[in-house]
């Protein structure tokens, strides 16, 4: 066959866009905001991250691109996994290409000393048996942990915002301090200490995956590469009695797309739950979000289906699931 699987440089301008078209065609039968805009990814892919490395792959057909890949590797952790995502233009489907995208994904990873790859595969809410679920299955990949993608419009949170504000004060004792990114210094190790429990509190289901360290320095590396690509983490945090950080959320908006938001974590120390702060927390991100971005349309999150604590305040807030999210494992 005549396509070709070569690796790119992101600085490449005509091949990234080309990537990115494949990307977006591959993707647009999907609800909610299955692909960045141009602008998020010709800005962020090329932009050193001292989180993850990434890997781009095409396939190409004589002068055209039909398919895409992509590698991402975690840099600070779990080093012995990496996330492999193909996509391959509708009208190439069911020629071999998808598969031959894969294959160079697993080289590229392996080459790089990883032994398990995650991927994911989205179907519409409870569905299964869809193309791309047959074929992860027909590469080799399991199901490792089943999600839901929740979207969320902001008029339907701004309706329910003062009931909700009602029903979960910030408990006695308590503070909620929200900020743009960057942490304030005083918090900073606190923070750290939280973020190290993440890998063991989110509910992983199959998923192998360890929890690492999260230094001063660290976390100051990470925000500063978010300000370089523009975006914004817009954070509550829930300061206890002693001074601690008791819990924490995001929501993440990139200047090149003010309509569209994400959230990114949550969590609240073990030692605090059972105060509702999941929930106060998410309303300050939330207000924080309708402030500083009136034109905010819609914001994403997924969770595993199992999280019944975390679905719970997801359709507090007024989140709708949009679809399934399965999470992939294969072990090379
Ligand atoms: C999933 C996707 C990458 C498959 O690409 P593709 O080039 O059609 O895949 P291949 O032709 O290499 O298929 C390999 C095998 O997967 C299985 N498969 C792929 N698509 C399938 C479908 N729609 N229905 C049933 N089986 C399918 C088959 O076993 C197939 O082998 P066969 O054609 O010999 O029967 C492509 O449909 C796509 O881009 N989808 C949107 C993005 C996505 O969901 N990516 C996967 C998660 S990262």
């Amino acid at each position: 066959m005549g396509v070709d699987i070569e690796q790119f440089n992101p600085h490449n301008q005509a091949a990234l866009r080309a990537w990115w078209e494949v990307g977006h065609a591959a993707t647009a039968d999907r609800p909610g905001k299955p692909w960045p805009l141009w602008e998020q990814s010709r800005v962020a892919l090329p932009t050193p991250n001292p989180e993850r490395g990434v890997t781009l792959v095409a396939a190409i057909d004589g002068r055209e691109m039909v398919g895409a890949g992509l590698v991402i590797r975690t840099l600070k952790e779990n080093l012995h996994t990496a996330m492999a995502f193909a996509y391959v233009r509708p009208d190439r489907t069911r020629e071999g290409i998808g598969r031959r995208l894969v294959e160079e994904l697993e080289v590229i990873a392996a080459g790089d000393g990883r032994t398990t790859i995650q991927s994911e595969a989205y179907l519409p809410p409870g569905g299964s048996g869809t193309g791309p679920e047959l074929f992860a299955r027909a590469l080799g990949y399991e199901v490792a942990s089943r999600e839901s993608i929740k979207e969320l419009t902001l008029a339907d949170f701004v309706a329910r915002r003062d009931a909700l504000a009602a029903s979960a004060p910030v408990p006695e004792g308590y503070r909620v301090i929200t900020f743009d990114t960057v942490c304030p210094e005083d918090h900073l190790a606190s923070f750290g200490r939280l973020l190290g429990m993440l890998m063991s509190e989110v509910p992983l289901g199959e998923l192998d995956l360890q929890a690492s360290e999260w230094t001063p320095e660290r976390i100051r590396e990470a925000e500063q590469r978010q300000v370089s690509v523009g975006r914004h983490l817009l954070t509550a945090m829930a300061i206890a009695p002693d001074g601690s950080v008791a819990g924490v959320s995001d929501l993440r908006v990139d200047d090149s797309d003010p309509a569209y938001g994400q959230i990114g974590i949550t969590i609240v120390d073990p030692a605090h739950r059972g105060r509702r702060l999941g929930l106060v927390l998410k309303t300050a991100t939330h207000d924080l979000a309708v402030a500083t971005w009136p034109g905010l349309v819609s914001v994403d999150t997924s969770n595993a289906e199992v999280n019944t604590w975390m679905n719970a305040v997801n359709e507090a807030l007024g989140y709708r699931t949009i679809e399934t999210l399965l999470e992939l494992q294969k072990k090379l």
